[in-house]
């Protein structure tokens, strides 16, 4: 596991746009794994930075997200589909076909769940996933317990979780109970895992990555197995680490 250490989350953004920039280069068609929450909104606003100066474009780049609520339309305003027009792909140059989301509205939730991984599969697998990292240790949606061998489900989010994402909503209650998410070995399928952390309430949670047991009960150590994994993470978030 790589660390880079940087001083704020405008720095973190910045070195995590670099990498994103370099695939979009170097690679002919990449296939981006991409994460919702607070975390990748300055990298997102970065991609946007870089297509607006004509250094990066999108045109030949396909995107999967990690997950998205069950019970909201995609045009929801609290919909991770709405987040993610917002925040990067309205403003950059791919189109609607390129991208992709679990559709939380699906009448049949375990067909969608098994269709969303097939065309991850039929794609050619993520060359680079971004992620975030839940206080509590969980990747995509996948919260504690959750087994390493789990592929592309409906899980119920931990109160915890609701309670951490009510700002986003006009009160608790409006939290939905359930998500799609991209199973663990979905995630560990990437060829290539960005992991980013920012601000003190995260640094418990990136000192077990990094030092702590593997274990399901807290879902991110997996990490730990995989061949290129980079964290990309300010001060206050590696404050705990201990080495
Ligand atoms: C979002 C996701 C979650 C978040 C995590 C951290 O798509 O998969 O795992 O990355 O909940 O959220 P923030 O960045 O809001 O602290």
């Amino acid at each position: 596991m790589k660390i880079i250490k940087v001083k704020d989350y405008a720095k973190m953004s910045e070195e995590a746009c670099s990498i994103v920039v370099n695939k979009l280069h170097q690679l002919e068609n990449p296939i981006f794994g991409l994460a919702t929450g607070s975390t990748p909104e300055g990298l997102y606003e970065c991609l946007i930075e870089e297509y607006k100066q004509k250094r990066a474009s999108f045109k030949n780049a396909t995107t999967f997200n990690l997950d998205e609520y069950v019970g909201l339309d995609k045009n929801d305003p609290n919909s991770y589909n709405h987040f993610m027009n917002e925040k990067l792909f309205n403003h950059v140059d791919i189109s609607n076909e390129q991208t992709h989301l679990p559709n939380g509205a699906a009448e049949d939730l375990e067909k969608e769940c098994s269709d969303y991984e097939a065309l991850i599969r039929e794609a050619g697998y993520i060359d680079l996933q971004i992620l975030g990292i839940g206080t509590n240790g969980h990747i995509g949606f996948n919260e504690p317990g959750t087994s390493f061998s789990s592929r592309t489900q409906v899980i119920d989010l931990d109160e915890s979780t609701r309670n951490v994402n009510a700002r986003f909503f006009n009160s608790l209650d409006e939290v939905p109970t359930n998500a799609i998410t991209m199973g663990i070995e979905s995630i560990m399928e990437s060829k290539e895992i960005v992991l980013l952390a920012s601000g003190e309430n995260k640094a418990e949670a990136i000192a077990h990555l990094i030092e702590g047991e593997v274990t399901e009960d807290f879902p991110a150590s997996i990490l730990q197995k995989h061949a290129h994994v980079t964290v990309i993470a300010d001060e206050a978030a590696l404050s705990k680490v201990k080495a």
